[in-house]
């Protein structure tokens, strides 16, 4: 009953100081090595505060957020609230906005995989995206490359420069599904043009899930002059990231897709030598001060400091259960999803068969007249199964997926197609 009690105490407006602040302890290190689907079992009834009742499905598009996350937030609204700087060990009222945020910008380049100083955290990779391609100082004239794979976040940046005539832009278009990284490397490399000095991809494909050959593309993009931009709003957390080894000089993530982070944290990296040339495209105090090197890219005025919180109480979460076994365990579900969905009849798959070339995010086209697409859904929706697209449609699968779930989601979509 206790175990319930906080999230219906948030959703029905009871008092949250019932709330405890103390982390779910993890389920036993030998139920892990017994029985690995009892542990992750025990992890999702444990951690995670969604009924039994749900296949989430779709991380893809924002992560469920684990009781700890959830619980670091609501602890740390409770406590700015009540004006209580000795609980927050702060000296006047925390503003995200106008802090340096030293020790947890450090907490997450250590995670990541970059300098602490070469990072800022913003809301989101949308944020992250339009102040590197904002920001971005580039003569008149200047093509940036980009796939046809690419979120509207990671396209839409560049095209408002465009209309505003300071760039073109160029899309290349990728096979689908690729047959292998060196394929990849290869057709975005050879369509770099003489005008080209930017090329903004994904580092995993939106509509696919495809995970490109990053470092490849980067270091053989570099040796033409040409600046890299990876959005990588499904990487952290859905794959095992570090900035630093993919030799990119810009990166955005949205790290409450995969990495439990509460809704509105995202990261966005600018190396160390593009730092002084970028401009803010917001600015308040700080703007202009390129001592604080990337911290001035996160100068947005006044913002939720507790969604920090639970940003951190996010990390913590993944470093306890540790990051090579969420990779594996999300990844095996992803390569069970890709063999299941790839026998039947009336599926294309669309995430390359070379498991090299997606983590955990696996999309097929459902070859099936509309009638009986609107019958899925609508199935999908009564046993409260949630994934998304429609005729291309994608699966995720996190560490609270269960192979029941995916059972669930397969034996709807089979007995639709009849
Ligand atoms: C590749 C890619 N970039 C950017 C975004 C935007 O992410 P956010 O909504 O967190 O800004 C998404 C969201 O799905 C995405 O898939």
């Amino acid at each position: 009953m206790m175990k319930n009690f906080a999230g219906a105490a948030a959703l029905f407006g009871l008092p949250l100081h019932k709330i405890s602040a103390e982390p779910n302890q993890l389920p036993p290190e030998s139920l892990f090595g017994t029985n690995p689907d009892s542990y992750w079992d025990r992890l999702r009834s444990d951690q995670f505060l969604m009924p039994n009742v749900r296949a989430f499905l779709n991380t893809g598009s924002l992560g469920v957020t684990p009781r700890p996350v959830f619980n670091a937030v609501v602890n740390y609204l409770e406590k700015a609230a009540e004006l209580n700087v000795e609980a927050l060990q702060v000296e006047q009222y925390p503003r995200w906005g106008y802090e340096a945020l030293d020790e947890e910008r450090l907490a997450i380049a250590e995670f990541i995989g970059c300098h602490k100083d070469e990072l800022a955290i913003t809301h989101n990779a949308t944020e992250a995206m339009s102040i590197i391609a904002g920001g971005m100082p580039l003569p008149r004239g200047t093509e940036v490359l980009l796939t046809d794979q690419e979120h509207p976040s990671g396209t839409g940046p560049w095209k408002l420069r465009e209309i505003k005539g300071e760039l073109k832009t160029r899309t290349v278009n990728l096979p689908l599904p690729p047959k292998s990284p060196e394929q990849l490397v290869d057709i975005i490399i050879s369509a770099i043009g003489p005008k080209t000095r930017v090329l903004s991809f994904s580092g995993i494909m939106s509509p696919t899930g495809l995970l490109m050959p990053i470092r490849e593309i980067c270091d053989a993009a570099r040796e033409r002059g040409v600046i890299t931009v990876v959005d990588g709003a499904h990487m952290t957390g859905q794959v095992p990231v570090k900035i630093d080894d993919m030799h990119c000089d810009y990166f955005a993530g949205s790290p409450h897709k995969w990495l439990f982070s509460p809704a509105g944290s995202g990261v966005l990296y600018i190396s160390e030598s593009r730092l002084d040339e970028h401009y803010p495209v917001i600015a308040t105090a700080g703007w202009d001060d390129k001592a604080m090197k990337a911290g001035r890219f996160m100068r947005f005025g006044t913002n939720n400091r507790a969604i920090i919180e639970g940003f951190m109480a996010g990390l913590e979460f993944a470093k306890s259960i540790g990051p090579d076994r969420i990779y594996q365990r999300i990844h095996e579900l992803a390569l069970e999803t890709f063999n299941r969905a790839r026998e039947l009849p009336y599926v294309t798959m669309l995430t390359p068969e070379d498991d090299r070339m997606f983590g955990s995010l696996v999309t097929f086209r459902i070859n099936l007249p509309e009638q009986q697409l609107a019958l899925l859904w609508q199935r999908c929706t009564e046993r409260r199964i949630w994934t998304t697209g429609d005729q291309q449609l994608r699966v995720s699968t996190h560490i609270h997926t269960r192979y029941s779930d995916l059972d669930l989601f397969f034996e709807t979509l089979r007995e639709v197609a009849g």
